[in-house]
């Protein structure tokens, strides 16, 4: 019983292993220019078979145990090697003896204890070893031959001491990490081995550090660099500290999270004299800045005081005359004094993020002269208002960027900003701005170059908003709800320097054909998610509206949702620098040839999501010539010689990245091809087809022929007459009809399956309700004459109706029929891909705008209302 145990233990051992082996089997390293990368590949040895010369070996994270100068014999040319993350426990002598070009040696996350004497000894060459995350034991100077190395990095190794040796050495090292250590004081002598360094740091953070014993930093032969983080240090020691660092070189000393919660006048008095440039004391929950405790630090330029939570009087900053840059983010409490920063005349950079203070008081920043760049974002500081006392006392500054983002800012009165002559960058976003823009807002921003006021509530726009601004290049205003720019003369008539507009996310319906005139400097035009289909269609009072027509030098245009169907020829016209064009999710189904004729340097083009079925080099040639990015992915296609054939190959051979060709470019008909990609439609078939279209179309007439004399026959009632009377308007265009239009009772006729009864009368009723439209609807269940047959009823009906409305939902989808019908108007009750391209069959089958859309989204259904009264007045043939 016991042996079977065994048996199976120790098979199930062996599976394991021959699991194991076949799993490394399959991957080996990589290389590439003399760099092996052998990583992650479970080895136990250095492989044997990689090239001789290679420079760089990667053989971190694998299994190896132990590592000697014959295991490298054969990469001699090694300038690189990484053996961290192994179980190496035992390092052999004289390591580098075969790779005496060695410069980098990475053995960090090993399982090191004891060094063999004279471990590194040939290792001349190196200057960056790590031997972090080991449990090294430092005995008889191993580093002593190092002469060229500059970064020991010894962390996360229990040493109980800094020093690492008796003699003097590492004249060359410039950083040395020894943090999360267990070293709990420092001696005087033991930094005496670094007697002739110039180190420009030393990390000795999360260490258990209590005790710095007299001249211990002064050992050093420089010590520019200091990193103490996380060392409980307190008030008492950081006094301590400074004392030992007096007289030093110290420039750069990092005190974050060292439990300094308070600075007396005299915690950094060590500190005078020397040359602190860089003091780092945020996370220290700092509480009291006693007046005049920065006196000592006249040479500071870079203090972080991120994370405290102190008051600010007005002797707190005092003597920090070179002060360059102040980080006060998150660090303040209750009220700063007046006259707080006026000793930092050299200020260049104030960020004050994410506090909580009364408010902008009237000298709060005054003497700050050289301020250029002052970030308020997040701040609770009651800016509800800005008035022009707000920022007064900038008035003698030469800022360049205020970032006021996410300040609750919910009015700017006239002249808040006339202060700040020299401003360059104003950035306003993120905030509830609800106003008027009348322009003088912006009053005295003599050199503004970039404005940013989107994400907010509701900014609305007039002809003068930016009367006083000129200078402006970039101009961000998405989503502000600014719905209406049908202004004249254009807001942005004045910004003849404009290089960005964004006017995303505004729900604009309307638009002038000279909005954008004058902005011939402009690079970027962002309009996506606005509702501008209607400016393009055809049967817009007026024509299309045209308002990209001045913008010669336009390279990125975005008009992605904007529930676009239909784009007018011109429109593209004279945009030949047009780079990125994004028309992805619109309604677009049929592009008029030549549309792109213009666009010849076009880079990317996104048309995806739309309805487009074909692609012909009538549209699309001049479009691809130097295409780099194609995205038409998510679209019906049409699988048919004439729509697709061109396509296919060019696809086939173009160097464009098309993200998704082998799995959204998929053919929608003819059914042979529906769900196959597009990539594998098979052209040849197409070529030599021309003989053979005359009988195509010959015999497919005869079929339609016989497919209506079945349908003459075998259907009765309304449906005949009313195929009848559209194939006459088909032909004949309405004509005889619209000259009697005042005889119509109706402005159309309403047909729908009877499951949607209730969704037709309250939708169309509203509709007649408006008085707008001043439309009249003929609806089965209210209008028929009463005692006629239903045959007559509606055969009347329609005679008495201008136009006939189809109401194409799932129900009515369900008689077969109705597939083959003309379509009006469809009602997409929700988004089902079937329904949606069942109605856009194949290419040119219906005009688009005789396709309405019940849009998705609630805001767009006044939208399509104004849409259906278009379609419904317009005079056009075939509706
Ligand atoms: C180095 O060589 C020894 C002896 O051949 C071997 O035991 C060890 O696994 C080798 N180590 C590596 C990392 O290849
Ligand atoms: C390195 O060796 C490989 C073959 O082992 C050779 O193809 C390659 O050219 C050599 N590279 C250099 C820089 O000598
Ligand atoms: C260090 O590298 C140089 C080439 O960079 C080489 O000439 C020299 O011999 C190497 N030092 C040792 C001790 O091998
Ligand atoms: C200290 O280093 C300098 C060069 O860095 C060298 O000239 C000098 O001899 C060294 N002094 C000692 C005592 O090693
Ligand atoms: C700091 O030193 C002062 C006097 O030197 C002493 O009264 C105080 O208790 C010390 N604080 C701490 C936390 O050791
Ligand atoms: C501070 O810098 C000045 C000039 O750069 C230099 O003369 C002086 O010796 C430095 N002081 C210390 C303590 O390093
Ligand atoms: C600031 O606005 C007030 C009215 O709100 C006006 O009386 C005052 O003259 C303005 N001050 C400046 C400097 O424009
Ligand atoms: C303003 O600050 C926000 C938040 O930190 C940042 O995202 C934005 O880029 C800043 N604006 C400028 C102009 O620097
Ligand atoms: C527009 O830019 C040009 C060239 O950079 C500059 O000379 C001109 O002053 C600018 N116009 C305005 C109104 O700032
Ligand atoms: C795609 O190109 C390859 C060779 O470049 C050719 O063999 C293949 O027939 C082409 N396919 C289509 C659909 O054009």
């Amino acid at each position: 019983m016991g042996s079977a145990v065994l048996q199976w233990s120790s098979l199930s051992v062996r599976l394991v292993s021959v699991c194991l082996l076949c799993v490394s089997a399959g991957k080996q390293c990589q290389i590439r220019y003399e760099m092996a990368d052998c990583s992650h590949l479970k080895l136990t040895q250095i492989p044997s078979d990689l090239p001789n010369n290679i420079t760089g070996l990667d053989i971190s994270h694998n299994q190896l145990r132990e590592l000697g100068p014959a295991n490298l014999t054969q990469y001699s040319q090694l300038v690189y090697l990484n053996a961290g993350y192994n179980i190496i426990s035992k390092l052999q002598p004289d390591l580098c003896r075969n790779v005496p070009l060695l410069q980098i040696l990475k053995l960090e996350h090993n399982e090191l204890h004891k060094l063999p004497d004279r471990v590194f000894s040939s290792c001349t060459n190196l200057t960056e070893l790590n031997l972090g995350y080991n449990r090294i034991d430092i005995k008889n100077d191993p580093f002593k031959n190092l002469e060229n190395l500059n970064i020991l990095d010894l962390s996360h190794n229990f040493l109980k001491s800094a020093n690492l040796g008796v003699q003097q050495q590492l004249e060359n090292l410039r950083e040395l990490i020894l943090n999360s250590n267990q070293i709990t004081e420092l001696q005087k002598e033991d930094f005496s081995f670094l007697s002739n360094t110039s180190l420009n740091s030393i990390d000795l953070s999360s260490n258990p550090l209590t005790e710095f014993h007299v001249g211990c930093l002064h050992a050093i032969g420089n010590l520019f660099g200091l990193i103490l983080n996380n060392v409980e240090l307190g008030e008492n020691r950081t006094k301590k500290l400074c004392t030992e660092l007096s007289n030093t070189a110290i420039q750069n000393l990092s005190l974050s999270h060292v439990k300094l919660s308070y600075i007396g006048k005299s915690t950094f008095q060590g500190l005078q004299g020397t040359n602190l440039t860089v003091l780092n004391l945020s996370q220290n929950s700092l509480s009291v800045i006693e007046d005049d405790s920065f006196q000592w630090l006249s040479s500071l330029q870079y203090l972080n005081l991120k994370r405290n939570n102190f008051h600010v009087s007005s002797r707190s900053f005092y003597g920090l005359s070179s002060l360059k840059y102040l980080n006060l983010i998150d660090s303040l409490n209750g009220k700063i004094e007046d006259f707080s920063f006026h000793w930092l005349y050299h200020l260049e950079y104030l960020i004050m993020d994410n506090n909580n203070f009364p408010g902008i008081t009237a000298n709060m920043f005054t003497g700050l002269h050289n301020l250029k760049y002052l970030s308020l974002c997040n701040c609770n500081i009651n800016l509800q208002r800005i008035t022009n006392k707000t920022f007064s006392s900038l008035a003698n500054s030469s800022l360049h960027v205020l970032n006021l983002t996410k300040t609750r800012i919910s009015t700017m009165e006239s002249g808040a900003f006339s202060s700040l002559g020299h401003l360059k960058i104003l950035d306003l976003g993120l905030n509830e701005i609800s106003q008027e823009l009348t322009g003088h807002e912006f009053k005295g921003l003599n050199n503004i170059q970039v404005i940013y006021l989107s994400y907010n509530k509701n900014v609305a726009l007039r002809s003068e908003s930016f009367i006083f601004v000129p200078s402006l290049r970039k101009l961000m205003l998405r989503k502000v709800g600014c719905s209406n720019l049908a202004l004249s003369p254009s807001p942005f008539r004045p910004l003849q320097n404009l290089t960005v507009l964004d006017i995303s996310n505004n729900n604009i319906a309307n638009m002038k054909e000279d909005v954008f005139d004058g902005l011939h400097k402009l690079d970027i035009l962002d309009l996506q998610h606005n509702n501008l289909d209607r400016l393009w269609k055809h049967a817009n009072p007026g024509g299309p509206v045209l308002f990209l027509r001045s913008l010669t030098n336009l390279r990125i245009l975005n008009l992605k949702s904007n529930g676009l169907d239909e784009i007018p020829v011109q429109v593209f016209k004279g945009l030949f620098q047009l780079k990125i064009l994004d028309l992805g999710s619109n309604n677009l189904n049929v592009l008029p040839a030549t549309l792109f004729d213009d666009q010849g340097s076009l880079n990317s083009l996104n048309l995806q999501k739309n309805l487009i079925t074909s692609v012909e080099e009538k549209v699309f040639g001049p479009a691809f010539k130097s295409l780099r990015i194609l995205e038409m992915d998510s679209n019906p296609f049409d699988c048919t010689c004439e729509s697709i054939a061109w396509f296919a190959e060019w696809l086939n051979v173009t160097r464009a990245y098309v993200p998704g060709l082998r799995s959204q470019y998929i053919c929608n008909t003819p059914a042979k091809y529906h769900g196959s990609l597009v990539l594998h439609f098979d052209s040849s078939a197409c070529k030599d087809s021309a003989p053979f279209k005359l009988l195509f179309v010959i015999t497919a007439t005869t079929v339609m022929l016989l497919i209506f004399t079945v349908l003459i026959i075998h259907f009765e009632g309304w449906r005949v007459a009313f195929y009848w009377n559209i194939s006459v308007n088909r032909i004949l265009g309405f004509k005889e009809l619209d000259i009697q239009q005042e005889e119509f009772h109706y402005d159309a006729y309403v047909i729908h399956a009877r499951q949607d009864k209730n969704w037709v009368s309250k939708n169309f009723i509203s509709l007649e309700k408006n008085p707008h439209f001043q439309i009249r609807f003929c609806l089965e269940e209210r209008d028929f004459e009463a005692g006629v047959s239903e045959f007559e009823a509606t055969v009347n009906s329609i005679k008495m109706s201008r136009k006939i409305i189809f109401v194409v939902t799932e129900h009515l989808l369900q008689d077969p029929w109705f597939l083959r019908s003309i379509t009006l108007f469809s009602k997409l009750l929700n988004k089902d891909y079937k329904l949606y391209h069942a109605l856009h069959l194949r290419r040119g089958m219906f005009r688009s705008r005789c396709i309405l859309n019940w849009p998705a989204q609630k805001e767009r259904v006044s939208a399509f209302h104004q849409q259906l009264v278009i379609a419904l007045k317009s005079n056009s043939k075939a509706h």
